[in-house]
Order: C-alpha cells, then sequence, then structure tokens
C-alpha cells in the first residue's frame, strides 16, 4: 500500500505490475475499474479506434495500443482521457475522421470511467462548460465575422460545403448560415472550434482553439490525408478567431442565456 501510494506520480514504473489500484486518482477502485477496461471496454474499443490511434503517424495522437494492458497505461497517462465521464474527450471527441462511440462502447466507457471517478468534478465539466459555451455563440456575431463564409471555401474537389452540410466528420459547414451556426454550438460540431484542456487532476478548465477549420485543409498533405487541400485566405481565418474571441467574451462573463440542455450528471 505504502509503495502504491508513494508511486501515485510515478506510473511508468509499476503501472504494468498490475499491483497498481486501490485509490486511484478519483478515489475509484482503481484494480477492478482496470480490469473492467481490460474485459469489457477494450476489446470494443480496439476494433473501432486503435488502427488509426495506435500510432502517432500522420497527425493522429496515439491514445491507445493492440494490447490491452498497454492501452489502459497509455489512456491513463493522457490529461483528458481516464477522467470522469463529463469530462473525459474520449466520449465527447464525437464524430471525427473517425467515428463516434457507438451506444454499446459509450456505455461501457462510462460505467469504466465511473468506476475510476465515482466522485463529481468540483470544477465545472467540459460537458456543461460546451453548453455554456454554445448557449454564448451569438448569430448576429457569427455572420458579422463571417465564419458562414466557410462553406464557400474552394477545394481542388469543390467547396467544404460540398461534403460537409449536413455536418459529415463531426465538421458542419453549410450553405444555410442559420442552420450552420445553430448545430457549431452544439456537440459533436462545436468540438471542430475548440479542445478541451485539463489540469493536473484531470479536471476541465478551459478551451483552446482547435482550428480544425483551418488545420484540417492547410496540412491536409503534410498530415498523409487524402482530405481536400486549400490555403484558408487571412481573412477568412480571421474571422474564426474573431468569433471564437468574442464568444469567450461572453462565456468568461457568463452573461448568456441558461444553457437549454444543462445535463447534469
Ligand atoms: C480513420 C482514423 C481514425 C479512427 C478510426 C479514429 N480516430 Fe480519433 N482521431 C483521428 C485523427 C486524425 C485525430 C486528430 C484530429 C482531431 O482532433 O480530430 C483524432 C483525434 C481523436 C481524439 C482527440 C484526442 C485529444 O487529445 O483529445 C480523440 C479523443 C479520439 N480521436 C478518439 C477516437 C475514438 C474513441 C475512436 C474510436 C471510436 C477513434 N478516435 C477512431 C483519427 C481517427
Ligand atoms: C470532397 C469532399 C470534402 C471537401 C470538399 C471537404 N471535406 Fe472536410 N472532410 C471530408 C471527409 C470525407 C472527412 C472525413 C475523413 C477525414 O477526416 O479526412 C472530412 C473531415 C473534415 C473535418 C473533421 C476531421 C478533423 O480532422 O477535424 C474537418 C474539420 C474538415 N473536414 C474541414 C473541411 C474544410 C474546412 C473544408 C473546406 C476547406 C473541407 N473540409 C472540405 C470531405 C471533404
Amino acid at each position: 500500500m505504502l509503495l502504491v501510494a508513494l508511486c501515485a506520480g510515478c506510473g511508468d514504473t509499476i503501472s504494468t505490475t498490475g499491483l497498481q489500484g486501490e485509490g486511484g486518482e478519483g478515489g475509484g477502485d482503481g484494480f477492478s475499474a482496470r480490469q473492467f477496461y481490460l474485459d469489457q471496454v477494450h476489446p470494443e474499443l480496439v476494433q473501432s479506434c486503435a488502427i488509426c490511434h495506435k500510432s502517432s503517424a500522420d497527425c493522429t495522437p496515439k491514445l491507445m495500443a493492440e494490447d490491452g494492458e498497454t492501452s489502459y497505461d497509455t489512456l491513463k497517462s493522457l490529461p483528458g482521457m481516464v477522467t470522469h465521464p463529463d469530462n473525459s474527450n474520449l466520449i465527447h471527441h464525437g464524430a471525427h475522421t473517425g467515428p463516434t462511440l457507438t451506444l454499446a462502447q459509450e456505455t461501457l466507457t462510462r460505467e469504466w470511467l465511473s468506476r475510476e471517478f465515482p466522485t463529481k468534478p468540483i470544477k465545472r465539466t467540459q460537458v456543461q462548460a460546451l453548453a455554456l459555451l454554445g448557449s454564448c455563440m451569438e448569430f448576429d456575431e457569427f455572420i458579422d465575422t463571417g465564419v458562414y463564409k466557410f462553406a464557400y471555401q474552394q477545394t481542388q474537389f469543390g467547396p467544404c460545403g460540398a461534403c460537409h452540410k449536413t455536418g459529415e466528420a463531426g465538421a458542419w459547414i453549410g450553405y444555410n448560415p442559420e442552420e450552420m451556426f445553430v448545430k457549431n454550438t452544439r456537440l459533436p460540431w462545436i468540438k471542430r472550434l475548440v479542445h478541451p484542456v485539463y489540469d493536473k487532476d484531470k479536471e476541465f478548465i478551459e478551451f483552446r482553439p482547435s482550428n480544425r477549420f483551418i488545420d484540417k485543409p492547410e496540412l491536409s498533405n503534410q498530415c498523409g490525408s487524402a482530405h481536400p487541400s486549400a490555403l484558408i485566405p487571412a481573412k477568412l481565418e480571421q474571422s474564426l478567431v474573431d468569433f471564437l474571441a468574442v464568444s469567450m467574451v461572453h462565456y468568461d462573463a457568463e452573461n448568456c442565456a441558461t444553457p437549454a440542455d444543462e445535463d447534469a450528471p
């Protein structure tokens, strides 16, 4: 027990012994939580996610491995994965280049993370923060800054709107500005605008711009991706920067309409 307690912050040295457990970071029963991952969650996730996430090649973050033990240790070593379900980006990254979790996968992942983190987070969760940010975005500012113009941005295979007009791959870039606005205030689409940042206790603290509308087309060649490429004009880039900045001002002031779907745990 003492060794385990002393080694709480040095995961690398003992994390593969199977000894670690009792009183994991969130106060959960670490041993059974780990076993639950190995028995129930890993077999589900590995088939959908490991093909891309077992290495960090092609601009893909390394999140897991083919084998359960290594996968568990890798996920645990990252800031935003093994944390309370309402904070975990494993659950809330949503549809992207990869698929969203199936209902069965999400249920098992939530069960596992609730065992790891049985106590309610002290700070505002990522889910609550996303709802607040969404309610802090304003349609007239979406129009004034010009973010809606992304729909018409050309690539060698047509404009963004041609492929993303109904939210493909978690990116909603459509020709109807009202609809594009509303979708981008919600999951999973809002996640293409912002990315969560965590503190050392793996609680959510703030958002940073995720820049996906810019990086996706601009870095596609260098990421070895077949995604159409485009150099986003400075003015259009600035529209996204400005829209997020003004939305964050409302968010920080917290003077926004009450989020419709507070979704308290
Ligand atoms: C076809 C490849 C592919 C598959 C399959 C895939 N992903 Fe991804 N994933 C990516 C790429 C590329 C990124 C980086 C760009 C981004 O942020 O979306 C990423 C990013 C992520 C992130 C963000 C990491 C962070 O630091 O927060 C999470 C979480 C994630 N994926 C989870 C999953 C899960 C869960 C699955 C399985 C259900 C999955 N992915 C399947 C390609 C994939
Ligand atoms: C010819 C169809 C097509 C066009 C045009 C297109 N996309 Fe995509 N986009 C896709 C497909 C397919 C995916 C899912 C596979 C992938 O991630 O490469 C995707 C994924 C994405 C994602 C989510 C995944 C991530 O890595 O964050 C973003 C954001 C994105 N595209 C932005 C854009 C932008 C911005 C434009 C216009 C400059 C654009 N796309 C033009 C087909 C297209």
